[in-house]
C-alpha cells in the first residue's frame, strides 16, 4: 500500500471533465452484513443483508445482541436492530479484487443492548494500517449529533492485497470497554479521485498538489446542493451512497435560492447521480444583491487533517460563456477566481466535477470548512450570480494513515439537559437523544439535518404549588411507551402502527377515505408535499376532514406515516391540529386531520390582503400558537422540538383559533407551503437559529428564535425573508433586531396596525420577540415565558381597550385577567415571570455585517 498522501510540487488547478467511468458490467461486487443477525433480512429499501459470520476471524469473544428498544428514526431495522459486540480483538475478512477502489460503510447504532452499558463502548476500528476510529463512543457521538444512528463511509485506497481486513478492537484505557457494530458494507467502486488535486493556499505556478488516488478517505459531508435528499437506492452506479440537502449547512439569512433544470441533462460521465446535476442554488435574481454577499456554507470538520472537495457543477441556465462567472473561496482563500462552468464543461447542460484540498489547521481551535461563492464582477459576466450543484467533502489521512478524529463534544445545554433527565427519569431507555421524523435515512449520516429532536424528559416539570397533573396534559402521554413501540416490525413495504397509537386514533376504510375524496379527484386537492397529496374532504356526512394520502412509491412516506401516526396519536392539545385517523389498505396510507377552515396565518398576514387582522387577533393568534409550542416543549412525555416554526405551519381554524401543525413530519400539512417542497425535513429559511450553525444542535430555544421571527412577521407584515428589499433588510430578524436596538421599529409596523397599539404593549411585545431572537438560546426565554409576557401584553390591550387601572411593573396580577383556561395559569406560574429588560445598545454595524458575517451571530 503506498503512503497515505504525496504532496507534490507540479501543476497547479486542474479540472477534469469526467471520464467515463469504468464500462461496469454487471453491479460493482458488494457485501451487506447484518451483524450480529444470523437470519440475515431485507431492509427498508429492499436490499439484503446477510449473516456475518462466516466473514469473522477468530470470533470467540465476541456475541450477538438485539436492541432493546427500536428509536422512531430508524429508517428501517435492518441493520440497526441487531448488533455483534466484541470483547476482544475481532477482525472481519472480505474477499476483493484490492486494486480498485472500495467503499466501506460502517451502521452504528448505540442503543441499549442486554449487559452491556453503551456508554462504557470506546472502541477502535482499523483496517490493515490505516486507523478508521480510535478511541470511538457511539453514543457520545450520537447525543452530540442529536442522531438514533450513524453511519461512517470510508473510501479505501487500492491496495496491493486481495483482502479487506476490518479489525475492532475495543479501548484498553477503560476497563468493561467493548466494540459493537450493527452493520457492514463493503463496495468496489472505480476510482474516483485524481492523481493530482491542487492545494488551495498554495497559488500560483508552484502549486501544490495532493495525490488523492492513493489516499484512503473519510466521507464527511455528500449534499445535493438545492435539491432533495438522494437516498442510497437512487445513487448512480449502484455505489448506494446518500446524498443530503444542503440547507442546514448554509449560512447567514442570505440563502439564494433553489432551481431546478428543465433540460435534459446527460448525465453519463458524471459522477453524481442525474438528480444532483439537475438541481442547484443560485443567489438570487437581484445582481445588486448578489454583489454584496457571499453564497456560504460552513462544516464542521476535524482539525489537522487535510480535506478533499469536490464541487458539482452542471450550468443547465445559462447557454454560452461568460454569462455566469463567479469566485470559489475556501476557509477565506481563493480556490478559483472565474469559474465559468459552461467554459470549463465546454457546454451548457454538461455536468463536470472541480476539486480542492485544504488543510484545516488548529490555530485557534478552528475546525470548519467555509465554502463561499461570489460573481467576479471585474470580468464583467452577463449575470452577476453563482452557481452549486453538488458538494462532498472528504477526510484525508494523515500522514500516519489516520483518519480518526476525537468524539464530537457534548454542549453544554445539551449536557444540562441530559443531566437533567437522568436525575428524574425512571426508565430503562438511555439517554441518547433521538430524531423523530421523515427524515428516515434522511437525517442521520454524516451531518445532522435533525426533523424532530425527542429528548426523554423529566415527566413532570415542576410549577410551584402545582403538583397535580392538570387536564391541559395529553389524555395518553403518561404511559410508557418505549418498550411497546419498539416491538412493532417496521419490516418493507408494511406498515404495523403500535396498538398503543391505534387505539387512540379512530382507524378509516378505504372506502371511508374514497367516499370522501370523491375517489380522490383533483378538485379536492388542497396541498402537495413530499408525502404525497393533501385533499379536502367531509366524513360522517358532516365533519371536514384533510386528508393526506402517501405516494405509494414513497419508501420514506411509510416511515414518516408511522412516526406520525405514533407521535400525533400521543398529542392531543387545543392549539395542536389534531390527527382524527388513519387509514391503511390495499397499498394505500392515508392520514385524516381536523381541517382548518381558515386557512395558514402567512396568507392573512399579506399573502392576499383579504382581511386584516386586528391587533388583538393577531395576539390572540400568538398565544396559541405559543401555547402549542409550549406544550410540545414541556408538557408531552417527550421535550419535542418542532423544527420548523413559521406562520405557515401555524393554521386557523374556522373560530380563527390558532394551532401548530407539520410537526416536522412531512414538509407539508393541510396547507401548502410555498415554494420548495421536499420530501426531507428541514427548517426554514428567515426562521433558522444561528445558534443551529454554530453549533449543529437543536434544542428547543431553536423554536423560541424562530417564534420570535414569527412574532415580528405578524407585527410588520412582512416575510421573513424579502430578497427584493435592500440587502440590510432582506432578513426579517436581523433588521427587527436592527431597528429595535436603533428605536426605530415603529417605521416598520404593519400599516394597518398604525396607531392601534398602546406604547406599553408595543414595548412589552417587542421586547418579547427581541428576546427571543437572543444569540445564544441559554440567553432565550422559554416558550412559556414568552406565553406568559404575550398574555401580559393582551392583558394590557384588553385594559386599553377597557380601562382599568392596570400594574405595569412587569409582574402582573393573576386575578386580574378573568377567566383563563389552565395552561395560561401553568405558563403564569414559572419562577421567571419577566423577561427584564436588558439593555443592548450595539451599533448598527454589526447587525448589518451579520448578513455577510454570520460569525458574528
Ligand atoms: C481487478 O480489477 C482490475 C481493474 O480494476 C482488473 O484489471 C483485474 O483483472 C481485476 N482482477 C481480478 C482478479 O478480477
Ligand atoms: C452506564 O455507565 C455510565 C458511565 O460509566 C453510568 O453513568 C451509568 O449509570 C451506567 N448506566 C447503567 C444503566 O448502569
Ligand atoms: C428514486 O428513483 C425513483 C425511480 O427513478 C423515483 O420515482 C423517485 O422519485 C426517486 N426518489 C427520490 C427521493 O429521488
Ligand atoms: C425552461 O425554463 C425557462 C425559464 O423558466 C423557460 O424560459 C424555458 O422556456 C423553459 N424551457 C423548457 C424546455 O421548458
Ligand atoms: C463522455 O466522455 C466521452 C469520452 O471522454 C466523450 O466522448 C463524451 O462526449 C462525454 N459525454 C459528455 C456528455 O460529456
Ligand atoms: C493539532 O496539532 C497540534 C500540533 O501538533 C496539536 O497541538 C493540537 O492539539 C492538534 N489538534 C487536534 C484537534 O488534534
Ligand atoms: C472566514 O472569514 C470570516 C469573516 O471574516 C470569519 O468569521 C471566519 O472565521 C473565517 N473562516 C475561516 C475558516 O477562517
Ligand atoms: C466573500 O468572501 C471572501 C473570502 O472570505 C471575502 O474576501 C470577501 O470580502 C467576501 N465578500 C463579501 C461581499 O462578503
Ligand atoms: C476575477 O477574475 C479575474 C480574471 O481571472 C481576476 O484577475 C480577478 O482577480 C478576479 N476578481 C476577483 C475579485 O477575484
Ligand atoms: C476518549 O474519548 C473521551 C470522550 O471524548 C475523552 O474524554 C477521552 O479523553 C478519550 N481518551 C483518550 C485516551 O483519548
Amino acid at each position: 500500500m503506498s503512503p497515505g498522501i504525496h504532496i507534490l510540487v507540479s501543476v497547479m488547478y486542474i479540472c477534469f471533465i469526467f471520464e467515463p467511468a469504468d464500462a461496469a458490467d454487471g453491479p460493482p461486487q458488494q457485501f451487506l452484513l447484518s451483524c450480529g443477525n444470523l437470519k440475515g433480512g431485507v431492509d427498508a429499501d429492499g436490499r439484503k443483508w446477510e449473516d456475518d459470520t462466516k466473514f469473522l476471524v477468530k470470533a470467540d469473544k465476541s456475541g450477538e445482541a438485539k436492541a432493546d428498544m427500536q428509536d422512531p428514526s430508524l429508517p428501517s431495522e435492518i441493520p440497526f436492530m441487531s448488533a455483534r459486540i466484541f470483547n476482544a480483538e475481532t477482525s472481519y475478512k472480505f474477499d476483493i479484487n484490492g486494486s480498485n477502489r472500495h467503499f466501506l460503510r460502517l451502521y452504528f447504532y448505540p442503543s441499549s443492548y442486554p449487559n452491556v452499558n453503551i456508554s462504557n463502548s470506546y472502541f477502535g476500528v482499523n483496517v490493515g494500517e490505516t486507523t478508521l476510529l480510535n478511541n470511538f463512543s457511539a453514543a457520545l457521538t450520537a447525543t452530540a449529533l442529536s442522531q438514533a444512528y450513524i453511519v461512517k463511509e470510508y473510501a479505501l485506497a487500492p491496495s496491493d492485497l486481495n483482502d479487506l481486513t476490518v479489525t475492532f478492537k475495543p479501548s484498553d484505557k477503560y476497563s468493561g470497554s467493548f466494540a459493537f457494530v450493527n452493520g457492514i458494507e463493503v463496495i468496489e467502486t472505480p476510482e474516483m479521485f485524481d492523481d493530482e488535486t491542487g492545494m488551495v493556499g498554495f497559488a500560483g505556478d508552484s502549486g501544490v498538489t495532493v495525490e488523492a488516488t492513493t489516499a484512503s478517505m473519510e466521507t464527511m459531508f455528500r449534499l445535493n446542493v438545492g435539491g432533495q435528499y438522494i437516498p442510497p437506492t437512487n445513487d448512480s452506479a449502484g455505489l448506494m451512497r446518500s446524498w443530503y440537502d444542503d440547507t442546514a449547512y448554509l449560512f447567514g439569512a442570505s440563502s439564494g435560492v433553489t432551481n431546478a433544470a428543465n433540460t435534459t441533462i446527460d448525465a453519463g460521465n458524471g459522477t453524481a447521480p442525474l438528480a444532483v446535476y439537475s438541481t442547484a442554488r443560485t443567489m438570487g435574481p437581484d445582481p445588486n444583491v448578489n454583489k454584496n454577499y457571499n453564497l456560504t456554507w460552513v462544516f464542521q470538520v476535524d482539525a489537522n487533517f487535510t480535506y478533499l472537495l469536490r464541487f458539482h457543477f452542471c450550468d443547465y441556465l445559462d447557454e454560452k460563456v461568460n454569462q455566469r462567472v463567479f469566485e470559489i473561496f475556501i476557509n477565506n482563500q481563493t480556490a478559483l477566481d472565474t469559474m465559468d462552468i459552461i467554459g470549463l464543461a465546454g457546454s451548457a447542460n454538461s455536468p463536470m466535477k472541480k476539486d480542492f484540498a485544504i488543510l484545516v489547521k488548529d490555530n485557534k481551535g478552528d475546525n470548519e470548512i467555509w465554502v463561499a461563492l461570489h460573481p467576479n464582477v471585474s470580468v464583467k459576466p452577463e449575470f452577476f450570480d453563482a452557481m452549486l450543484n453538488g458538494l462532498e467533502i472528504f477526510k484525508l489521512g494523515d500522514s500516519k494513515k489516520n483518519l480518526a478524529g476525537p468524539n464530537p463534544q457534548i454542549s453544554d445545554l445539551m449536557q444540562k439537559q441530559i443531566d437533567h433527565n437522568t436525575k428524574g427519569f425512571a426508565s430503562k431507555r438511555s439517554y441518547t437523544t433521538a430524531i423523530i421524523g421523515g427524515a428516515a435515512g434522511g437525517a442521520a449520516a454524516f451531518g445532522i439535518a435533525a426533523a424532530l429532536l425527542v429528548v426523554i424528559n423529566n415527566r413532570k416539570r415542576r410549577y410551584p404549588g402545582q403538583d397535580s397533573v392538570s387536564s391541559w396534559l395529553p389524555l395518553y402521554g403518561q404511559t410508557h411507551t418505549s418498550s411497546s413501540k419498539s416491538a412493532s416490525g417496521r419490516s418493507h413495504g408494511s406498515t404495523h402502527i403500535s396498538s398503543d397509537a391505534a387505539c387512540n386514533c379512530r382507524y378509516f376504510s378505504l372506502a371511508e377515505i374514497k367516499q370522501a375524496t370523491k375517489h380522490f379527484d383533483e378538485s379536492h386537492v388542497i396541498g402537495v408535499g413530499g408525502f404525497g397529496k393533501v385533499y379536502r374532504g367531509v366524513v360522517d356526512g358532516k365533519m371536514k376532514v384533510a386528508i393526506k394520502r402517501s405516494n405509494p412509491s414513497s419508501e420514506q412516506g411509510v416511515n414518516e406515516f408511522q412516526t406520525e401516526i405514533e407521535m400525533l396519536s400521543k398529542l392531543r392539545h387545543r392549539h395542536l391540529v389534531s390527527l382524527i385517523g388513519y387509514c391503511e389498505e390495499d397499498n394505500e396510507m392515508a392520514l385524516v386531520y381536523d381541517y382548518m377552515g381558515k386557512g395558514t396565518l402567512r396568507e392573512h398576514l399579506y399573502k392576499n390582503n383579504k382581511v386584516t387582522l386586528t391587533w388583538k387577533q393577531r395576539l390572540e393568534i400568538c398565544i396559541g400558537a405559543a401555547r402549542g409550542l409550549h406544550y410540545l416543549h414541556t408538557g408531552a412525555q417527550y421535550t419535542i422540538i418542532h423544527r420548523d416554526v413559521k406562520t405557515t405551519n401555524i393554521l386557523l381554524d374556522d373560530k380563527w383559533v390558532a394551532k401548530v401543525s407539520d410537526f416536522g413530519l412531512s414538509k407539508t400539512g393541510p396547507n401548502m407551503n410555498q415554494g420548495h417542497v421536499s420530501t426531507v425535513v428541514k427548517g426554514s429559511f428567515g426562521y433558522l437559529d444561528p445558534e443551529y450553525f454554530r453549533r449543529q444542535q437543536l434544542t428547543e430555544k431553536s423554536d423560541v428564535y424562530s417564534f420570535g421571527v414569527v412574532l415580528f412577521e405578524v407585527l410588520c407584515a412582512r416575510p421573513a425573508l424579502n430578497p427584493n428589499l435592500p440587502k440590510e433588510q432582506v432578513s426579517l430578524a436581523d433588521y427587527a433586531m436592527y431597528c429595535l436596538r436603533k428605536g426605530t421599529l415603529e417605521d416598520m409596523v404593519d400599516p394597518q396596525l398604525k396607531g392601534k397599539i398602546s406604547q406599553e404593549c408595543f414595548k412589552k411585545y417587542t421586547d418579547t420577540a427581541g428576546k427571543c431572537l437572543a444569540d445564544h438560546g441559554t440567553d432565550r426565554p422559554s416558550m412559556g415565558d414568552v406565553l406568559w409576557n404575550l398574555e401580559f401584553v393582551l392583558q394590557l390591550e384588553s385594559n386599553v381597550e377597557n380601562p382599568k387601572p392596570a400594574s405595569t411593573k412587569g409582574s402582573m396580577d393573576l386575578d386580574n385577567g378573568g377567566p383563563r383556561d389552565q395552561s395560561s395559569i401553568m405558563a403564569m406560574h414559572r419562577n421567571t415571570l419577566s423577561l427584564g429588560s436588558e439593555d443592548n445598545d450595539g451599533d448598527g454595524s454589526e447587525v448589518f455585517s451579520q448578513i455577510v458575517n454570520q460569525k458574528g451571530r
